[in-house]
């Protein structure tokens, strides 16, 4: 199969023979559906050569741009200088990313390396269990925190799936397919962001051994915490005795070295890190204290949550991990403010082309990711937004974005992500984009 004269249609067309659907991630399936060809820095390209300014960033790993050479170089080392999957015995690689994250991520004194955020999440709760000896977890309405069964629920849902804005309480299970047992064994407890008395609501109804959540929203865009909101999470944790999870697969790394946990003092006891971490390669982790983190060697095997993978610490990951976190360390202090600059343009852009026409619009953003949202005030939980945007305009402005070279995941409120990658020029070109493409949708 040639990349070169291969259409993105021809190659859906060519993997739906032998792939359900043709793409073996169902988030990865959009309208149009491009297949991109080649990434590099802040762009990437389609088959017919057509370059895109990318905020979609692979769904935000990419922190320092497509192809970062330092990380690929320090990837293909791994490769070529005899490291391999020894399977057996403690490796020098694992070690030193372990170090860099202990060191560097003030919520983490101990930490243990698997491949995906999902298998993460997955172990944090397994650890929150084995520890506190209960079954119950409290998820938010509009987090995503993993693929599997009792994570897979409740992210984007509409009122009639959910009811409207209860609190305190919870709202009805969604799993996001069939084929899971969330709704049978009933542990789990999703509750709207941002609302502290729902936590209250759920630890005095049920045994609750962990409250994970995205220490901001931001899969169904970007929804920030209310002040005291995460230190009100915290006093919660330490009333009912619950392990406060946050899950920072996505804002790990990309809003600081110690994440967003680091950015809002308030600690959290387990912490998921994925994405950014390894600018793109295949590694996640879970760490936090070292009391609870220790369970996973607890002598008495009816208390230690069961941790093994045949990839887990798999040196070309890692190896991508450590140079991206020295890399990130060593230049913390050009390329956090550098993003935060770009965000603050590119906010100030998008306001500008909504209230010259007179549109009611709204912009999300913490440092590089953002949202733009068609409604008044940025929302502080998924009922904010299914009450008041309007997901037909959103997505058509995300279309008519494409076209023109610039690309925001064709999925209405996905977060956008830049990277240090993305340079002045693309800015001043991509608000050039977006104001044409207000202007060709709103007809103004
Ligand atoms: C906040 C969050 N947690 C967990 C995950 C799952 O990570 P992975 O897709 O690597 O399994 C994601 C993926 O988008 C995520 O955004």
């Amino acid at each position: 199969m040639d990349k070169q004269i291969m259409s993105s249609d021809n190659i859906l067309e060519h993997n739906r023979r032998f792939i359900p659907g043709g793409i073996s991630s169902v988030n990865r399936s959009i309208d149009p559906p491009i297949a991109f060809v080649k990434g590099e820095g802040a762009h990437l390209w389609d088959t017919a050569g057509k370059r895109y300014v990318d905020y979609h960033a692979g769904f935000a790993p990419y922190f320092l741009g497509h192809n970062f050479r330092p990380v690929n170089e320090a990837a293909a080392l791994a490769l070529t200088g005899g490291d391999s999957l020894f399977g057996a015995g403690p490796s020098r690689l694992e070690g030193q990313l372990a170090e860099l994250v202990c060191t560097h991520v003030p919520a983490v004194d101990k930490v243990t390396l698997l491949n995906t955020g999902s298998e993460a999440t997955s172990l944090a709760i397994r650890i929150a269990r084995a520890v506190t000896g209960r079954p119950h977890v409290i998820v938010m309405q509009g987090g995503y925190n993993g693929n599997h069964d009792e994570l897979a629920c409740n992210v984007f849902n509409t009122l009639a799936e959910i009811g409207p804005r209860v609190s305190p309480g919870e709202y009805p299970l969604r799993p996001l397919g069939a084929g899971t047992t969330v709704t049978q064994t009933r542990v789990v407890h999703a509750i709207n962001y941002n609302d502290l008395e729902s936590v209250r609501y759920v630890c005095r109804r049920y045994p609750v051994a962990a409250l994970i959540t995205e220490p901001l929203l931001q899969n169904i865009g970007v929804v920030k915490p209310e002040a005291g909101y995460l230190e009100g999470l915290r006093d919660l944790a330490d009333e009912f005795g619950f392990l406060l999870i946050f899950d920072e697969v996505k804002t790990g790394f990309r809003h600081a070295i110690g994440g967003y946990s680091q950015i809002s003092g308030v600690r959290p006891d387990l912490v998921v890190y994925g994405k950014a971490v390894a600018n793109g390669f295949p590694l996640a982790l879970v760490g936090g204290k070292a009391e609870y983190m220790d369970t996973i060697i607890d002598p008495d095997p009816s208390r230690r949550p069961f941790v093994a993978g045949t990839y887990n610490g798999h040196p070309v990951a890692v190896a991508a991990a450590v140079e991206t976190v020295r890399y990130l360390v060593a230049h913390k202090n050009e390329i956090y403010p550098k993003v935060e600059d770009m965000g603050s343009k590119i906010e100030a852009g998008i306001l500008d082309s909504f209230s010259s026409r007179g549109i009611t619009a709204c912009v999300a953003r913490q440092g590089s990711a953002f949202s733009f949202y068609l409604m008044a005030r940025p929302p502080r939980d998924l009922h904010d937004i299914i009450e008041g945007h309007d997901f037909a305009k959103d997505v058509a402005l995300r279309r008519a974005l494409i076209q023109r070279g610039v690309f925001f995941v064709p999925i209405a409120t996905k977060q956008c992500s830049i990277s240090a990658a993305h340079t002045a020029e693309d800015i001043d070109f991509t608000l050039e984009q977006f104001d044409a493409a207000v202007a060709s949708i709103w007809h103004k």
